[in-house]
């Protein structure tokens, strides 16, 4: 059984403790939150109907030492995700951490480090990863199925202002210091993450367009990518239309098969040269039981933390870019 607490009691820190009550091999022992109201709510919504008694808490560190869980999961605001995963993992804890897993290089560089002296498991909670259709998409690349991929497109809009005007406790994502980044940070790490998750490329150079409009972190943007395999990719992120959901696609083709969905991993079709394809989708699975099986060593981690060092090599040039206003190559 691992024992697990939730730090962050969110909407989605409440998602993540669902998910983890339908485990039979996790225990939620814990949770904790800062603020009063999030812990009542986490209580009333999660842990009463499902008739379970996790302690709660308002300071991590006490947390920790009265209760001592094997595994954490991390919800809170991006520039807080290193300083918690470090005392996570110096705490012999296991860490599923939200999205983006760090804002820059050197702390992936310095977790992938620690995970490894540790031995613990660091895994990102980037759920779309973990549905059916991104693995099916994955494996079909990995196997050769798609051919070479050639080319990769993405576009990602939605009223992301409009929407943080509305909720005052989420307007962090427009502070640099706490964001780390505006809107290819937050949901377009999503699209990111996503198109390099399941094409296993590596971003050589990258061009980049950004316009915070006139917030201190980015809100449109449009990438220009070359891939290690000399590939060519093409991403639009905009936080400023109407849509209050998401419009979001992503387009793989290889030499075989093309693929596109929606970041979220909703709506795929795949395409060959006679028509369409009919994929066959293995089980969608939830980052929970991802980490949950990776800690009892029955699979491996679907999206562990070497991804957030990708990631985050990659958003270090894209924002170089952007400032200098020429292409970046990108460190292998
Ligand atoms: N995967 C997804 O689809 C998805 C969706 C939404 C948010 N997220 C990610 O989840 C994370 C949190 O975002 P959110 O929208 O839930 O933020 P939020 O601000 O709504 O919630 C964060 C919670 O953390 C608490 N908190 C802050 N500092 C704390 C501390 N030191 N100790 C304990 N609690 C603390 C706050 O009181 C708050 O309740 C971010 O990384 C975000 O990108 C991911």
């Amino acid at each position: 059984m691992v024992r697990v607490a939730i730090v962050g009691c969110s909407n989605l820190g409440r998602m993540h403790a669902k998910n983890y009550l339908q485990l039979p091999d996790a225990e939620v022992v814990a949770y904790c939150d800062l603020l009063d109201e999030p812990r009542a709510i986490m209580k009333k919504e999660v842990f009463d109907p499902a008739g379970v008694e996790p302690q709660a808490f308002d300071d991590f560190d006490r947390m920790v030492k009265d209760v001592q869980p094997d595994a954490v999961s991390l919800v809170l605001p991006h520039s807080l995700h290193y300083p918690f995963c470090m005392k996570c993992l110096n705490a012999g804890l296991h860490v599923l951490c939200e999205k983006p897993l760090v804002t820059e290089t050197g702390h992936a560089v310095d977790l992938l480090a620690k995970a490894k002296e540790t031995k613990r498991i660091l895994e990102i909670s980037f759920q779309s990863v973990y549905t059916a259709n991104f693995q099916y998409m994955r494996d079909a690349i990995r196997k050769g199925d798609a051919g070479d991929i050639v080319y990769v497109h993405g576009h990602q809009y939605q009223g992301w202002l409009t929407n943080l005007a509305k909720k005052p406790e989420k307007k962090w994502r427009l502070k640099k210091d706490i964001s780390g980044g505006g809107q290819l940070y937050d949901s377009g790490s999503h699209l990111l993450n996503g198109m390099l998750w399941a094409t296993g490329l590596k971003p050589a150079r990258v061009y980049a367009e950004i316009d915070n409009r006139t917030e201190e972190v980015d809100v449109c943007s449009s990438l220009s990518i070359r891939f290690d395999n000399g590939a060519v990719g093409s991403i639009a992120i905009s936080g400023e239309t109407w849509q209050p959901g998401m419009v979001s696609r992503l387009i793989i083709t290889g030499t075989k098969l093309e693929f596109t969905l929606h970041h979220s991993g909703q709506d795929l079709k795949v395409y060959g040269p006679t028509g369409e394809v009919t994929p066959e989708v293995p089980e969608n699975r939830t980052p929970q039981a991802n980490f949950v099986n990776a800690i009892l060593g029955k699979e491996e981690p679907l999206c562990p933390v070497e991804y957030g060092l990708t990631l985050a090599k990659f958003m270090d040039a894209v924002y170089e870019s952007a400032d200098q206003q020429k292409p970046v190559d990108i460190p292998v």
